[in-house]
């Protein structure tokens, strides 16, 4: 068994031009990574090929946000999404990041691929207090109606805010 990571409060910062690549196949096993993801994660590029990539997933990141990243990809659409990861030593860094289906020539879903920017610092607060608010209606909601709770809460900010998610998302 994994030992569990203790998330700690240090923080990587993405530089400007930094590109952090990941490419999974179907089921979100890492096939490539650069080494930009390599550097950030903390971890070699030996660990990451052939893991989830839930391996860098961070405790604060509410799961219904993953729910939705999968159901898109999933269905051949592309994502954005800011992510909060978690590094080996328990560090994090924040990511914008824009995730898309591979296709074969039969438009069959192969893989995913994922490029992630620096993302700008008024958005990383506002989304990290959405998602602070998603985290908190998952876990008083149960692990069974957690995905539900967490994505009600997105659902009313896309509606107070009169946008989709993708407009929210490019908006903050
Ligand atoms: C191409 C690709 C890139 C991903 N990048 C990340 C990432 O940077 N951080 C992350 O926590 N999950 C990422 N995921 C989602 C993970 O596969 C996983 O769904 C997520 O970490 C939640 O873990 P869980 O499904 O075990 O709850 C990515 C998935 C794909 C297909």
């Amino acid at each position: 068994m994994k030992r569990a990571i203790v998330p700690t409060q240090a923080e990587r910062v993405m530089r400007d031009d930094d590109f952090i690549v990941s490419k999974t196949d179907p089921k979100g096993i890492i096939t490539y990574g650069n080494p930009i993801f390599v550097e950030f994660s903390g971890y070699t590029e030996d660990e990451l090929i052939g893991t989830q990539h839930n391996i860098i997933r961070h405790p604060d990141m509410p799961r219904s946000a993953f729910k939705l990243a999968w159901d898109t990809i999933a269905s051949g659409r592309e994502f954005f999404a800011y992510v909060k990861n978690m590094s080996k030593d328990g560090g994090f860094y924040w990511v914008f990041a824009h995730i898309s289906p591979d296709l074969d020539a039969d438009g069959r879903i192969i893989g995913y691929s994922s490029v992630r920017r620096c993302p700008k610092r008024s958005a990383i607060e506002a989304i990290a207090a959405v998602y602070a608010r998603m985290l908190a209606a998952e876990k008083a909601a149960g692990a069974r109606n957690a995905i539900a709770a967490g994505t009600q809460v997105l659902v009313e900010v896309m509606s107070r805010e009169g946008m989709s998610y993708e407009e929210l998302v490019f908006a903050v």
